[in-house]
């Protein structure tokens, strides 16, 4: 990350794609580039158009790899349907975006600001087990993710289910025992920062420590290798109390 930010595209409402789709909104940016929400002309569908920084798409290959994934995953209810992949130009060069589905909710990070920084325990572990759930899916059809943190996952809260949806897979090579792994160590420093972070830590209930283990990476390898142990383990008996 050494480079700095590249320009955004600021692009703006009613701006017209290829023809065929109409920019409604910004959605938001991150590392690769920045994602719209879009109207299909034809149709009236909404969608959404994720442009890159041509810097940080060299060949085509952030897009390329990710669409290859979630065409993969295509069956999971978990993780957006990607739809198509076009360019634009724009100040002389060519910009790649890649259209999919719209994740309905809001990123994780949306609701752990709306409640002030903090869920309780019980909604951030209904909202793990959802996570975990859509993780061990990915895992074993031989894929992981990446890139697992609060603005990458989407939230939507249905009643007391939370459903959970996984956007901006990253590539980092083939998947392996190390890589899916990693996914579930970032999955449950993710608890600490829903609960409150760091901050917070010392006081959470049992449950949530079993989980999180002070974020030492040794530690959940050793208890948690695989997202299937984390839901078996919030499954069991065992389990502790967690109000
Ligand atoms: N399919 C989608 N549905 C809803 N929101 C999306 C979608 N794709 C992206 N977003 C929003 O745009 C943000 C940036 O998109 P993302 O793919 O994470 O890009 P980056 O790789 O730059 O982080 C996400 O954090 C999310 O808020
Ligand atoms: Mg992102």
């Amino acid at each position: 990350m050494a480079r700095s930010n590249p320009d955004p595209f600021d692009f703006q409402p009613g701006k017209i794609l290829s023809g065929k789709y109409v920019i409604d909104e910004f959605l938001g940016g991150g590392w690769e580039g920045e994602a719209y929400l879009v109207r299909e002309k034809a149709t009236g569908f909404k969608r959404v158009a994720k442009f890159y920084y041509p810097e940080r798409n060299e060949g085509g290959t952030s897009l390329r790899e990710y669409v290859k994934r979630l065409e993969k995953l295509s069956d999971l209810n978990s993780v957006i349907r990607y739809m198509h992949s076009d360019s634009i130009r724009h100040k002389g060069e060519r910009l790649d975006f890649m259209v999919s589905t719209h994740a309905p909710g809001r990123q994780l990070s949306y609701y752990i600001k709306k409640r002030g920084g903090a869920l309780k325990p019980l909604e951030s572990l209904l909202i793990l087990e959802q996570i975990a759930v859509g993780l061990e899916a990915i895992h074993s059809r031989g894929m992981y993710h990446g890139d697992v943190h609060e603005d990458n996952v989407m939230v939507r809260r249905v009643g007391i289910h939370y459903e959970v949806r996984f956007l901006d897979f990253i590539h980092l090579g083939r998947t392996t025992r190390e890589r899916k792994r990693d996914d579930v160590y970032d999955m449950l420093t993710l608890v600490r920062d829903m609960t409150g972070g760091k901050r917070k830590y010392a006081r959470q209930p049992e449950l949530v420590k079993t989980l999180v283990k002070g974020a030492r990476r040794d530690l959940i390898y050793k208890t948690f290798p695989t997202a299937r142990s984390v839901l078996k383990f919030l499954r069991s008996k065992d389990a502790p109390d967690f109000v």
